[in-house]
């Protein structure tokens, strides 16, 4: 079974026995989530909201056709929050909470293994996310108004760009939290300081 982030469909059923016993749609709220879990998935929704934010802006620039004073800086701005937020989010699952789940929890170390697996593609996205933006700022300019041919192609090349990265953050996001999320709720019933 292909395993890989942008390939894969789902995780293996063999990785959901918890996520079975608790299924999305029974997290907000829960006790068991006050901490670790509902920092977790506040840091999911903000990754989550600002890419649609990133893609949004770039959809509205190119059917305006113009550029306003802030256009540059406002996606600098998003950009480098979710770049760098997401660089710290992972330097956290890796360094400490995934090393420890998988110690608590070791049928779960093959999803641990994709996980990880996911954030080496997802930090190769993000070199070629700052590679690309770079290059759409520099051809952007600062100057308004209506956009050259050339802007107009940057700000296509750009979206795409964007929209790839969303895909498989997303993709990541809404699989990591399958794993994570019902396993917090197992371990801070056992262990109310956990996590
Ligand atoms: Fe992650
Ligand atoms: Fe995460």
């Amino acid at each position: 079974m292909e395993t890989a982030l942008g390939q894969r469909q789902g995780l293996p059923a063999d990785l959901l026995y918890l996520s079975e016993k608790h299924p999305r749609g029974t997290w907000r709220g829960r006790s068991e989530l006050a901490g670790a879990g509902e920092t977790w998935l506040g840091s999911h929704d903000y990754f989550r909201a600002i890419t649609a934010k990133i893609s949004e802006n770039l959809v509205r620039l190119r059917e305006r056709g113009e550029t306003a004073y802030d256009s540059g800086a406002a996606f600098r701005r998003h950009s480098g929050s979710l770049l760098g937020g997401l660089e710290g989010h992972h330097g956290i699952e890796d360094d400490h909470y995934f090393p420890m789940f998988r110690r608590v929890e070791p049928r779960l170390i093959r999803g641990f293994d994709i996980l990880n697996a996911d954030h080496e593609m997802i930090h190769a996205a993000i070199y070629d996310f700052s590679a690309r933006s770079r290059d759409f700022l520099s051809r952007i300019g600062s100057s308004e108004g209506v956009m050259n041919s050339d802007q107009r192609r940057a700000t296509d090349e750009m979206a795409e760009t964007a929209a790839r990265f969303t895909a498989i953050l997303r993709q990541h996001l809404g699989d990591e939290e399958d794993i994570v999320i019902p396993l917090i709720i197992e371990q801070a019933r056992d262990d109310p300081e956990f996590g």
